[in-house]
């Protein structure tokens, strides 16, 4: 059985003042069945990981460089992420690929670097609405699965997150049947490559919300999801986790 995992992003969005939604969460879930992470900027990591201590949040990262360190100002190592408290990382989010021209083969060596550092990838693919239209969505996300994830990858160093750029912040959501054929693929080229195919946690992602998430968890090969928004506060949030163990 995969344990499900419910994953906030909190993006551009926290100063410390907005800890107290995480002892909020944490106080409200103290043992939920469900994993739970939240991925807050770089500056509150090692504060949330404090935090959440003894809790069952965990706390990840949004992005790390692939080198294990160097000269590259402004940037942070996984090693570094690890050190503050992290234990995963969200790679190849839609949003960094766009503002930064992340390319798959940058992905796939960021993976590489957080596995090194022992830290969980979150790596996220997605199409446009253009690709969507043009007929063109697995075939953008199979080749981003396979361009983004290591050959090394595990079902315990990596979970895969579909997220539709065009549902990220809109509001709109795919149908449970579009989900699932993305997911249902997804499981497919996983098994392509990787022995452990089957154990890999596959979330959906893109405004996810507490009213849609027990139709989005009730759909095949969903086993979670990446949430941007919903996760700033913690009775949203917690609304989530809380579809996500009913699932
Ligand atoms: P959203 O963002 O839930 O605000 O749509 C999801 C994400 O980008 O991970």
């Amino acid at each position: 059985m995969r344990r499900k995992l419910a994953a906030g992003n909190w993006k551009m969005n926290g100063l410390a003042a907005d800890l107290s939604e995480i002892e909020a969460l944490a106080a409200a879930h103290p043992a939920p069945r469900s994993e739970v992470l939240v991925c807050p900027p770089a500056t509150l990591i090692a504060q949330m990981a404090w935090k959440a201590r003894g809790s069952a949040v965990m706390v990840g990262g949004q992005d790390c460089h692939a080198r294990p360190s160097g000269a590259h100002t402004g940037d942070i190592a996984a090693a570094m992420l690890k050190d503050a408290g992290a234990s995963h990382v969200i790679l190849g989010h839609s949003e960094r690929r766009a503002d930064h021209g992340e390319t798959d083969a940058l992905v796939r060596a960021k993976a590489g670097a957080a596995d090194a550092a022992g830290l969980v990838a979150v790596i996220c693919v997605g199409e446009t609405e253009a690709e969507r239209d043009a007929g063109e969505t697995l075939g953008v996300i199979g080749a981003q699965l396979r361009g983004s994830v290591p050959d090394g990858a595990t079902a315990a160093s990596t979970v895969i997150a579909y997220e539709p750029v065009w549902a990220i912040g809109t509001g709109r959501t795919p149908t449970p049947a579009q989900i699932a054929e993305v997911h249902d693929f997804l499981r497919a080229e996983l098994g392509a490559r990787f022995a452990d195919a089957e154990d890999f946690r596959l979330l959906y992602g893109g405004s996810v919300k507490p009213s849609n998430a027990a139709e989005i968890f009730a759909t095949s090969n969903v086993d979670g999801a990446l949430v941007g928004g919903a996760s700033l506060k913690a009775a949203d949030f917690g609304a989530i986790i809380a579809a996500l163990d009913a699932a």
